[in-house]
């Protein structure tokens, strides 16, 4: 996990189905105590029970909470996050969470603009609350593909009314919520959108004239490929039979690459498992979102994973 940050160990008190693919998740300290309090738009990187780790966005509110509520998405390709999820993580279980970190925080403005896309919605709620709460003027617009799929659609009508707007496509590309007529002309609000990739394009496509700063997206970064502490080590490629040094300000994959020996790889952050790699031996130090548990002895992803001591030998 991020060196920089707290682990803690929360217990599932609870599960909540909110729709066929998405379940809520209560997550309580054992002591009872208070948690690290977050604003919205936060999330936490939560070690999911087949040891792949995964960022969610918490949901419910952030002053000294009792617990941190994250609602999580079955994705049908999913590697061993979100399935592990909804598979393992039941009542009683426990789970190592990061303190939050925010990268999508809400600034002061005057007004704004909120848009929920399918999952997207768990930030954009904690956000809604919190205008709601203060007296903030804002409307919400949540684009799913039906009112089955909608997580969190009966409180928010209860709770916003007129403000908020509520679009299902069913999956029709031709029936896609048209925003043209909110971004038109640049409007002293800010905008905060949380969703599938196609939605936020969409919005950053059609508000390229707006002023900077004033529409914001939630965008996980990928996790940092090299850290301050970071030494260098050897890399012996069982097939090649070379040895290649690492240095501390390069990842495997690159120093690989420097060589002359050729690697696949996608995201480069590990995040998509392109570049796992097999671990002939050696100590690996895991930083990938992609692996589980059972498979960290005899595997490696080389854009992000380290020798935690000594020399590592791949399979290259
Ligand atoms: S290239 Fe995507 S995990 Fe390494």
């Amino acid at each position: 996990m991020n060196e920089t940050r707290e682990t803690i160990r929360l217990t599932v008190e609870g599960r909540r189905k909110l729709t066929p693919t998405i379940t809520e998740f209560t997550l309580v300290p054992k002591d009872g105590r208070t948690l690290p309090s977050y604003d919205p738009g936060a999330h936490v990187t939560v070690q999911t029970p087949s040891g792949a780790k995964r960022r969610y966005s918490l949901v419910g509110p952030g002053e000294q909470p009792g617990r941190y509520v994250i609602a999580v998405k079955k994705e049908p390709q999913s590697r061993g996050g979100s399935q592990s999820m909804h598979d393992g993580a039941m009542e009683g279980i426990e789970l190592l969470v990061e303190t939050p970190e925010n990268e999508f925080p809400l600034k002061d403005a005057q007004k704004y603009l909120l848009i929920a896309g399918g999952i997207g919605v768990t930030p954009i709620y904690a956000m809604a609350r919190h205008l709601a709460d203060r007296g903030k003027p804002f409307e919400l617009i949540y684009c799913t593909r039906s009112a089955e799929d909608a997580a969190y659609l009966g409180e928010m009508t209860a709770e916003y009314g007129d403000r908020l707007l509520v679009h299902h496509d069913d999956g029709d590309p031709e029936k896609i919520y048209d925003f043209w007529d909110h971004f038109a002309e640049p409007q002293n609000m800010h905008v905060y959108c949380c969703g599938p990739k196609p939605l936020m394009e969409e919005i950053k496509a059609i508000s390229g004239h707006w002023p900077e700063g004033r529409v914001n997206f939630e965008d996980f970064k990928p996790i940092d490929v090299v850290r301050s502490d970071d030494v260098a080590f050897d890399v012996k490629l069982a097939k090649s039979g070379t040895t290649v040094t690492v240095p501390a300000n390069r990842s495997i994959l690159e120093a690989v690459r420097d060589s002359g020996v050729p690697t696949v790889s996608s995201c480069e952050s590990g995040t998509c498992g392109t570049c796992k790699t097999r671990l002939v031996s050696g100590d690996a130090d895991h930083r990938d979102m992609v692996l589980m548990n059972e498979e960290k002895d005899a595997h490696i992803m080389i854009c992000v994973s380290r020798a935690r001591s000594g020399d590592l030998v791949i399979d290259l």
